[in-house]
C-alpha cells in the first residue's frame, strides 16, 4: 500500500472512531433533576459571569495572548459555582449531579478552546465574545455531547438560536407577570424542564436599554429595557430515567 493510501485510510479510521470516544448521553434519576438543572444553570451563569469580568481584558486591543485559556476559566468558573452553591464542581457528592455539572464545564472549557484566535485577536478591540456568546456556544456543544439542553431564551432573541419553543415562552410569559427572584422546574414528557428567570442589571444596559432602536457596540439593536427588566431565562433541559 502507498503511503498516501495509508494516511487517507489512517484518517478514515479516525472519522469512524470519534462518534464511539464521544461521551454518552446523561439521563438522569427523576429525584435528582431538578437539583441537577438548578446546578447546570449556575455553572452557566458562573461561565456568563466570568466572561463578563474579563471583557475589558478580552477586548483591550494592545495584547494578544490574553491568558484566558480553557484551565484559567474552568477555574475561575469553579470558584464562582462554589460561591454560588457551597461546593466546588468536583465536591459535588451525587454521581448524577456531578456529571451534569462536569459535562457542562467541559462544554464551557471546549467553547473558549474554539475561540481562542478569537479572544488572542491582536489589534482588535471589541471581539463580540460576550457572556451570551459563550452561553450560547456552550449550550451548543453540551446538547451534542451529554444530551443537555441549555438555552439563553427571550421573548425578543437577538439571535434566532435563542428562539423560546411553545414550553418556554408559556413560562416566560408567567415570569414576566410574576417577576419571580428563582427559577421553577418540573417533569415535561421524558424530560426535566428548569428556567430561571434574568433581569436587567446596570451592565446590561449599554447594549440591551435606552435608546431603544439605536445601535450598541456590537452593531445589534438596543431594545430600550430598564433596569429590572425581565430580560429572559436560562432554559435547561435534562433527559430523566
Ligand atoms: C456588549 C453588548 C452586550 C451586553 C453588555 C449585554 N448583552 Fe446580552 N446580548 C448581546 C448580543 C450581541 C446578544 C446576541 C448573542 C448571540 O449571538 O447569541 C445578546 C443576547 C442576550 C441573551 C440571549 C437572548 C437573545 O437575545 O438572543 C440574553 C438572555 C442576554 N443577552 C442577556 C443579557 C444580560 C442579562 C446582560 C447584562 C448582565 C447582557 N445581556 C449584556 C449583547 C450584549
Amino acid at each position: 500500500m502507498n503511503t498516501r493510501l495509508a494516511c487517507h485510510l489512517a484518517a478514515l479510521a479516525c472519522v469512524l472512531v470519534t462518534p464511539s470516544l464521544q461521551a454518552a448521553n446523561l439521563s438522569i434519576p427523576e429525584a435528582k433533576a431538578d437539583e441537577a438543572a438548578r446546578s447546570v444553570a449556575a455553572m452557566l451563569v458562573a461561565g456568563r459571569g466570568v466572561v463578563a469580568s474579563h471583557q475589558k481584558l478580552i477586548n483591550d486591543p494592545d495584547k494578544g495572548d490574553k491568558g484566558f485559556t480553557p484551565d484559567y476559566v474552568a477555574e475561575q468558573m469553579s470558584e464562582a459555582f462554589a460561591k454560588s452553591t457551597g461546593t466546588r464542581p468536583e465536591g459535588i457528592t451525587d454521581p448524577d449531579v456531578k456529571a451534569a455539572v462536569m459535562a457542562t464545564l467541559d462544554a464551557s472549557k471546549k467553547a473558549i478552546a474554539n475561540n481562542q484566535s478569537r479572544i488572542n485577536q491582536p489589534g482588535k478591540a471589541f471581539k463580540g465574545f460576550i457572556p451570551a456568546v459563550y452561553g450560547r456556544v456552550t449550550g451548543n456543544i453540551l446538547k451534542g455531547e451529554s444530551g443537555v439542553e441549555i438555552k439563553q431564551t427571550t421573548f425578543e432573541p437577538r439571535n434566532s438560536y435563542n428562539t423560546p419553543d411553545a414550553y418556554e415562552l408559556g413560562i416566560l410569559k408567567r415570569f414576566a407577570e410574576t417577576k419571580p427572584s428563582v427559577g421553577t422546574g418540573e417533569k415535561v414528557g421524558t424530560s426535566y424542564r428548569y428556567l430561571q428567570p434574568i433581569y436587567i442589571q446596570e451592565a446590561c444596559l449599554q447594549c440591551h436599554g435606552d435608546p431603544k432602536g439605536e445601535k450598541d457596540i456590537a452593531g445589534k439593536t438596543k431594545e430600550g429595557y430598564k433596569l429590572g427588566d425581565l430580560r429572559g431565562a436560562i432554559s435547561v433541559t435534562l433527559p430523566v430515567r
